[in-house]
């Protein structure tokens, strides 16, 4: 006889770095239990949605995807809800999207094959039935929510490494202290034993993730500082490229910067939120520094024997900011020079300080001083950009683009090149290439041979 087809599902991220290693953990379980990821909600018998609640509006699409679905459950379709909103709205989600049958929030992805199993043997509600209900919102946070046994890596060619999860910073604005709870640090060795292995399996960059990546504490004996991490981990035989994703200020030592001075491996961009230039906004926010502190930490890189790409996330339109203050950030965009940043008009969370505080701030203004914001930040990108033209990089070739002979990947610094190249394969090599272009958001260039 036979075997039965496998089980089916579909799975959107949504979010940040984390999520999106997340849901390798997840692909990696469910193909463990006999099911196949397919491309498309049609084809899937179980549609998952790994969810993120920083933003209104990040919270608001899952629920508008679960509303354009939602008659494909009389096909017999079962959907589940993950991550950030599962743990924030738990089961207050089957209230507002009846149809949903699996609510499970990252700490509880371990449990995922018992909760499959229930799952199915909850027979297929016949319309208008309740749909069976499972839950795992596991709020105990324990340390075991690094070790998922089997990760699906999607991304080829960098391979994903939490090290800290949660966030003990309590910025006013922000809902992931709740969402992900306290901050818990995984073992050194666990981490150094992880990064072995996927160099065995060909990766030659890693990316260690944390909402405060830098804020690592060692929980094991040998009490690794998160800089000695950093060396540690570009001293595993077949690395080549160590990144780390996202630092705090306040954490911001200068041995991280020594760190990367001492190991080309360790990449030459940081990603540094400063989320105001003002520092009467930076107090209300409750970030821990002021303009001139986060300056002070721009200046240590600045002074590196080899240039660091510094990135940023900027909220505008936080309770009270006047205009003044606001022209602040601006004034600080002028004087760091980022070489990218994500910027947001501030959205009130549940759950967290600043809701509390009136969100003065009309719509419209926010949109108007992002929209000045990105200009300004356009320009500064356009002027740096240019200013690389004639030089050459390092690219780890990531992308094969539809126009033939044209390729894409990034610089350790993490700029992105779209370059030309006659060689027939290139995916996951090390090419240099030279920039004979540029944009604001990308460099354009050939291979250099
Ligand atoms: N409103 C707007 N932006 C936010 N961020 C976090 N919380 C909020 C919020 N409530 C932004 C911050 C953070 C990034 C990941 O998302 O800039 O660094
Ligand atoms: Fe949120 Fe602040 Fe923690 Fe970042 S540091 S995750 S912004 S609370």
């Amino acid at each position: 006889m036979p075997a039965d087809p496998p089980k089916t599902f579909y799975l959107e991220t949504f979010g940040c770095q984390m999520n999106v290693h997340d849901s390798e953990k997840v692909v990696g379980t469910l193909v463990q239990e006999g099911y196949r990821q397919v491309e498309t909600v049609e084809q899937a018998d179980l549609i998952l949605y790994n969810t993120c609640s920083i933003r209104d509006k990040a919270e608001q699409k899952v629920f508008h995807r679960l509303a354009d679905f939602k008659k494909l459950q009389a096909q017999g379709k079962k959907f589940g809800v993950l991550g950030c909103v599962a743990q924030q709205e738990g089961e207050k989600i089957f209230e507002r999207a009846p149809h949903v049958s699996l609510v499970c929030g990252s700490a509880s992805y371990r449990n995922l094959p018992s909760m499959l199993v229930q799952l199915e043997a909850g027979k297929s509600p016949a319309a208008g039935a309740t749909p069976v209900r499972i839950t795992g919102l596991d709020d105990r946070q324990t340390d075991e929510c690094f070790e998922t046994e089997f990760t699906a890596r999607t991304n080829p060619h960098r391979g994903y490494i939490t090290i800290i999860e949660g966030c003990d910073k309590f910025c006013a604005y922000c809902v992931v202290p709740f969402t992900r709870g306290p901050e818990r640090s995984r073992a050194s060795d666990a981490i150094l034993r992880e990064v072995r292995q996927l160099a065995e399996l060909g990766y030659s960059e890693v990316q260690l993730l944390g909402q405060t990546v830098n804020s690592y504490a060692d929980p094991t004996a040998r009490r690794m500082r998160f800089s000695e991490l950093l060396l540690a981990v570009a001293e595993v035989r077949g690395i080549r490229r160590v990144r780390f994703t996202t630092s705090h200020p306040s954490d911001f030592t200068p041995d991280i910067v020594e760190a990367i001075e001492r190991e080309p491996k360790i990449c030459d961009h940081v990603h540094l939120p400063v989320q105001s230039g003002s520092t009467r906004v930076l107090r209300a926010m409750q970030r821990t520094y002021s303009r001139e502190e986060y300056l002070e930490k721009i200046a240590m890189m600045r002074e590196a024997n080899r240039p660091i790409g510094i990135t940023t996330d900027v909220i505008v339109g936080f309770p009270g900011e006047t205009e003044p203050e606001f022209e602040e950030t601006l004034g600080l965009l002028e004087e760091v020079q980022y070489d990218s940043l994500f910027s947001f008009k501030y959205s009130p969370r549940p759950n967290t300080p600043s809701l509390s505080m009136s969100d003065s701030i009309s719509e419209e203004e926010k949109s108007r001083r992002l929209a000045i914001l990105q200009d300004t930040q356009r320009e500064i990108q356009a002027a740096k950009n240019a200013r690389l033209v004639g030089e050459q990089f390092e690219v780890l070739v990531s992308g094969k683009s539809r126009r033939e002979n044209q390729w894409n990947g990034y610089t350790t610094s993490h700029r992105m090149i779209n370059f030309a190249s006659q060689e027939r394969e290139l995916l996951g090599t090390y090419v240099q290439v030279r920039v004979t272009g540029a944009g604001p958001n990308s460099l354009v260039g050939e291979h250099a041979v």
